[in-house]
């Protein structure tokens, strides 16, 4: 087991490059199982634990996996079991997607209930709903899904809440369906918008991902390609937050600023500069921000994946911020963790109610999942003294190498063994 070592009160200077995004990386690995013939070569994948995870998992099934350091390829023509039931598979949430794809290609998979960061109750249902609504029959026993059909035909789905699993798992399987279906009330995350983009540039025709109403009329066979994944709006707006809450300028390279629009607005607003070019965002902060209120929400609202790291940097900005988590009901466990380094945060329920203080105070402190992790790494990069960080797994599951990252910015910060 590895800790973080950090010794905070250094400001952030420099560029950093943004790795590609986790969320769509681990939505794309499942999705290029579906070709049938050739091999997917995909680009910008980052290094971090889930990736390796999931490519046990397609390796299990009998796919051929080469990593070449960013670059991964799959040839999964010689699929040999339709079974998904291993520990890794139970450990993380994105093994879902195995059941849309396996369904999608092969009309049968079994795949055991998906585990990922405890956050809340993650129910399946509406996943469940649309494969039902395309024909499948869905099971769960022994703590597996077992889908079957004898063939998918598209259908309309309404879902009833806005899912992001759910809509990228419909997909799959709706991309081999017959016919038309008709996603409504999908979520239009960005990495929504990418798998549809690799599934199309297999050979699939899904038109609207990103709007209120997705349409995926099926096609017969998928096929391989190459392909490139989009940054990761989740790393840069925690690298963004990092840099608001120590001070100092850093150039963050290598991602799509449209999607950081509602995480540049919060931070403008508190008084942080923000200069958006092409394919870079300039962030300049000289500290002594002002609190804000936060609502999270689906996309294009404020992602609930920043929340933690922002509730760090809330903590030291003045006067006091509201945080109202609505997407997950337990995504403030990292508040105690807070509290020990001297934050002011009162939680009901789903909201967090934080006075700002002059300055945090380093201490012992443990990652409760992966977004509390960046959550720390922030708070101990602005305390005074030294911070270790316990629980890294959760850290590696989603950010490649943070603490190299920070390190090239100035940060005192370290790996060691516990
Ligand atoms: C994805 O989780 C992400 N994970 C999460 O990121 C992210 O927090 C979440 O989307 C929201 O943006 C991956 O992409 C692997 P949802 P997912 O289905 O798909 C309810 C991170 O930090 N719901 O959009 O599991 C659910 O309870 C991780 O990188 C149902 O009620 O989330 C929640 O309240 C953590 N029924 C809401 O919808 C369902 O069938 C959103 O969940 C599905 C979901």
């Amino acid at each position: 087991m590895e800790k973080l070592v950090i010794n905070g009160g250094n400001s952030l200077f420099g560029s950093i490059d943004i790795s590609g995004a986790k969320n769509a990386a681990v939505a794309i690995l499942p999705a290029a199982i579906m070709a049938g013939s050739g091999k997917c070569v995909i680009d910008n994948i980052p290094d971090i634990a889930d990736i390796n995870c999931l490519e046990r998992i397609v390796e299990g099934l009998g796919c051929l996996v080469e990593r070449n350091g960013n670059s991964i390829t799959i040839d999964s023509t010689s699929i040999s079991s339709l079974n998904a039931c291993t520990e890794d598979v139970r450990r993380m949430r994105a093994s879902y997607y195995l059941i849309g794809a396996l369904l999608g290609r092969f009309k049968e998979a079994r795949v055991d209930l998906p585990g990922g960061c405890p956050i809340g109750v993650r129910p399946i249902d509406q996943h469940i709903k649309g494969f039902e609504a395309l024909g499948a029959e869905v099971k769960i026993e022994h703590g597996a899904v077992h889908v079957k059909a004898e063939k998918l035909k598209g259908a309309n789905i309404f879902f009833d809440v806005v899912s992001v699993g759910a809509t990228i798992n419909v997909m799959l399987a709706a991309a081999l369906a017959e016919g038309v279906t008709v996603l409504e009330n999908p979520a239009r995350e960005p990495h929504i918008v990418d798998v549809a983009n690799f599934l199309n540039s297999m050979g699939a025709n899904i038109k609207g991902a990103g709007t209120d109403t997705i349409r995926v009329t099926g096609v017969e066979e998928l096929t391989g390609c190459n392909y490139s994944v989009i940054p990761d709006q989740i790393e840069a707006g925690t690298f963004m937050i990092a840099t608001a809450a120590c001070g100092g300028e850093v150039k963050i390279n290598n991602v799509i600023p449209k999607h950081l629009e509602s995480i540049s607005a919060k931070l403008i607003e508190m008084g942080v500069d923000i200069v958006e070019e092409d394919d870079y965002v300039l962030v300049k902060s000289e500290k002594n921000l002002k609190g804000v209120n936060i609502k999270t929400a689906p996309y294009p609202g404020f992602p609930t994946d920043v929340q933690q790291p922002m509730s760090a940097l809330l903590s030291i900005s003045k006067g006091r911020s509201i945080i109202n988590e609505s997407v997950w009901e337990s995504r403030l466990k990292h508040v105690d963790e807070l509290k020990k380094m001297g934050a002011n945060i009162k939680v009901e329920g789903r909201t967090a109610i934080i006075d700002g203080v002059n300055k945090l105070t380093g201490a012992i402190v443990k990652a409760t999942d992966l977004r509390a992790g960046a959550a720390m790494v922030i708070a101990g990069l602005i305390s005074e003294g030294a911070t270790e960080i316990y629980s890294i797994e959760h850290i590696d599951r989603g950010y490649p190498h943070i603490e190299n990252k920070f390190k090239a910015l100035g940060a005192d910060i370290h790996r060691e063994n516990e």
